[in-house]
């Protein structure tokens, strides 16, 4: 198993993943991935990132129904964590419905609408795709 940045390669089978997870995927850029998590050439998870200047979006951790629970998809968000301060981002925030224990686990809060930033607020995944019974959470880094 190996967590590495993604080709260019690797988004159909990521953007794949996202769809058949019931997450959004209509907008999801190839410049969004962020890491894949490879395992014998095949890609087992993913997750994806869209940096706002000091703020930015984690969206659509993903992780392969049979790689569950082996500790991969809180790797990915902690190299995600490093890779978003390394690019001056000082906080994530993030839309998520029915996983927001798991998040909180991972030091993030639950926030109300009304805190979000606008860079976020008029990201197509937050302002289109994501239903308003979603919760948002954000964690500050650093
Ligand atoms: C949510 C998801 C990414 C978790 O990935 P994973 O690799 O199985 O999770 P991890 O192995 O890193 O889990 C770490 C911890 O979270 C717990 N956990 C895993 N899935 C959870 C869930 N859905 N809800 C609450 N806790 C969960 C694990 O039990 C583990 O706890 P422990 O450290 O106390 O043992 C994966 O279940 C998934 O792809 N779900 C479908 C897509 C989705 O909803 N993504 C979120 C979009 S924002």
């Amino acid at each position: 198993m190996k967590i590495r940045r993604p080709r260019e390669a690797d988004y159909p089978q990521a953007k794949a993943m996202l769809a058949d997870a019931g997450l959004p995927a209509e907008d999801f850029a190839a410049d969004y991935l962020a890491f894949v998590a490879e395992d014998a050439g095949e890609i087992v998870a993913a997750v994806g990132f869209q940096a706002l200047g000091d703020v930015g979006l984690l969206r659509s951790l993903v992780v392969a129904e049979g790689t569950r629970f082996k500790g991969l998809g809180r790797q990915l968000v902690s190299e995600l964590e490093a890779h978003a301060v390394e690019q001056g981002v000082r906080e994530i925030w993030l839309l998520t419905r029915g996983v927001d224990r798991y998040f909180l686990a991972l030091g993030y809060a639950t926030r109300d609408r009304a805190q979000v930033p606008p860079e976020i607020r008029n990201t197509t995944e937050f302002a289109e795709l994501c239903p308003e019974d979603a919760t948002v959470m954000s964690k500050k880094l650093g």
